[in-house]
């Protein structure tokens, strides 16, 4: 086992698909996958491994936010050399052209996090989305007929701002569609380790409204993006 998961060599599938919420990556194993087996529960960051259309796939939680995201991409890359890892998140949407479950496919991911700021000694580095697996993204949500936004997101280290609108707007006026806490730190660290990673999200509130998901549209929109993740596994 590694400091944080449980699990042997060989019980992770070299592709994995993350979610914050540990309770997803556990209903996504017991509802979409066959035979899944629990590698992990460790600070009950659950982990699976199970069968989708006769591919073996791993679902695992990092948590909230990059710090927490940073210790499992490290752990599953290192130790358990997973090499495609694919974010299936929430988002709140920053553009006046999106709406609650709508699905964002993240190609570039800005940042007011620290932890690239003090790794690349205060250069600005791109994490970038590896552009084949964002291509079939796209090409297995036309194929599902379902509509997605593609392009840059922010990946943020506070759910809670102070009131700050200026924040979003200047954001919004750059094409940055939404926010979310953990995709800067995925795309730098498959970039470090040459792996393939994407974020797909689901817009699960809306900033500019104040609009927030009921739960069972949540639950309808995010198994677009399931589906979507799964396909491209
Ligand atoms: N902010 C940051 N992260 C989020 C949000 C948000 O509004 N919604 C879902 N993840």
């Amino acid at each position: 086992m590694s400091l944080h998961i449980a699990a042997n060599p060989g019980d992770i599938a070299e592709t994995v698909l993350i979610s914050g919420d540990p309770r997803r990556a556990k209903n996504i194993a017991e509802t979409m996958l066959t035979g899944a087996e629990c590698f992990n529960e460790i600070r009950g960051m659950y982990g699976y491994t199970g069968n989708f259309e006769g591919k073996s796939v791993s679902v695992m939680g990092t948590g909230i936010g990059m710090p927490s995201t940073a210790i499992y991409l490290n752990e599953l890359i290192v130790d358990y050399s997973v090499r495609k890892i694919i974010r299936i998140g929430t988002c709140g949407c920053i553009q006046p052209g999106l709406t609650l479950g709508d699905v964002v496919v993240a190609m570039g991911a800005s940042t007011d996090s620290n932890i690239n700021r003090s790794t690349f000694n205060g250069i600005d580095f791109a994490p970038l989305a590896d552009f084949s697996l964002l291509q079939s993204a796209q090409k297995t949500a036309g194929e599902m007929n379902i509509k997605t936004a593609v392009g840059n997101i922010f990946s943020t280290d506070l759910f809670y701002h102070p009131n700050d609108p200026q924040r979003w707007e200047i954001l919004a006026a750059h094409n940055v569609l939404c926010v979310e806490m953990e995709t800067a730190i995925l795309y730098t660290l498959a970039a470090r380790f040459n792996v393939s990673s994407l974020s797909l999200l689901t817009v699960s509130d809306n900033i500019l409204t104040g609009e927030a998901a009921s739960a069972q549209d949540r639950e309808k929109s995010f198994t677009d993006m399931i589906n979507i993740a799964l396909k491209i596994a």
